[in-house]
């Protein structure tokens, strides 16, 4: 479930539907184009060379990670890598095996078929595609009810790129099936300033080194929100400025737009402060705290977590939840002692 969005959608991880075609424009085509992720880029650039020189399809591929770190951007590079056809499709747009099997049923060779959200895929279509995934093979049933057969089809080999923000929730016999696991990992400061370079020639913005730099500062660490950010930055320097983005004129736009220094949005915000003064610090459970801030806990744990738990303001524990020492004194109060109440290592155990 998508929640409502207001202008915090300004840092949501996540891209709204009339931004699609925005990104389309700034997204990188090959791997050599595209910034940071060098763990991730070495290892698949093996994956895709191997194949081409055996004249093959490369392995399953699952990318996992944060909204806006890239994942359907390497998807779409595998296929350009390859130069082969793209189909594209997602977990949620996947009702039920018949669905899936009539994608499959019409793949070509070496087709890429990207399956985004692959974690919300219903069970049924699920065993659809491990045996697809496997044996390159589909049935299909034909008819209803008793007299229904299932008659099997030999697929061409084909390429599954799958894409979650919730690699830990995929059923292990579908992680098995991937031959490579690419993590997603959060962008630094530089990586994200030459994202920003690149994107403000594409979009022809002129802009000021000092400038970029403030922007990369609070794009929590996702080019998506960098690119956003650039195109608001930009939108203000043109109107109340002479047109370049400097850091000056970036200050003073994302104060319009209630971006802070770190890049937190209201969501994460929010997740910290009922974790504070709601729960004392924590810990709490995830569904607890994402009713107390009105959120899908989907949506508090994969968009607002991550970066939280990156830049050091929240721990997942076990237990539960829990602010940091460095989130009480960001929100200027006072961390509790281990020992007082909040800190509560015997109360709950045993
Ligand atoms: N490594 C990168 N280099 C340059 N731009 C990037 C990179 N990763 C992501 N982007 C940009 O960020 C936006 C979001 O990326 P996307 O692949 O849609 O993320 P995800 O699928 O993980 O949510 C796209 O516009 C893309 O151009
Ligand atoms: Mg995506």
């Amino acid at each position: 479930m998508t929640p409502a969005r207001d202008e915090s959608s300004l840092v949501a991880a996540d891209a709204a539907p009339e931004e699609r075609a925005l990104e389309a424009v700034l997204r990188p085509r090959t791997l050599a184009e595209l910034v940071g992720q060098e763990r991730v880029r070495e290892q698949l650039s093996l994956v895709l060379e191997a194949a081409r020189a055996r004249g093959g399809v490369p392995d399953h591929v699952l990318l996992g990670g944060p909204p806006g770190l890239g994942k359907t951007t390497l998807a779409m590079i595998i296929a350009h890598e390859m130069g082969a056809p793209l189909r594209v499709t997602s977990g949620p747009a996947i009702q039920h095996a018949g669905d899936l099997a009539s994608i499959l049923s019409t793949l070509t060779e070496g087709e890429v078929l990207f399956i985004d959200e692959i974690h919300r895929l219903a069970r049924p279509a699920e065993e659809t595609l491990y045996l697809a995934m496997e044996d390159f093979r589909v049935d299909v049933v034909v008819g209803k009810g008793p007299g229904a057969t299932a008659i099997p089809i030999d697929l061409p080999r084909f390429t599954l790129v799958g894409a979650t923000t919730r690699a830990g929730l995929l059923p292990s016999p579908l992680r098995d099936r991937f031959g490579f696991t690419g993590y997603m990992e959060f962008y630094e400061s530089a990586e994200l300033e030459r994202i920003l370079l690149r994107s403000a020639g594409l979009l022809e913005v002129r802009t000021a080194r000092d400038g970029i730099g403030e922007i990369a500062g609070r794009s929590r660490g996702t080019p998506r929100i960098a690119n956003r950010l650039l195109r608001r930055v930009r939108d203000y320097a043109e109107v109340r400025a002479d047109g370049v983005v400097t850091a000056e004129v970036a200050r003073a736009a994302l104060r319009v737009y209630d971006v802070d220094e770190q890049g937190l949005d209201r969501l994460d915000r929010g997740v910290l402060d009922a974790l504070l003064t709601k729960f004392g610090g924590g810990p709490v459970g995830l569904t607890t705290l994402a009713v107390a801030v009105g959120e899908e806990p989907e949506t508090v744990e994969t968009v607002a977590e991550p970066f939280l738990v990156r830049i050091g303001l929240l721990a997942r524990t076990p237990r539960g939840r829990v602010a940091t020492p460095v989130a009480w004194r960001r929100f200027g109060l006072e961390p509790p002692r281990p020992d007082a109440a909040g800190g509560e290592p015997t109360l709950f155990e045993g």
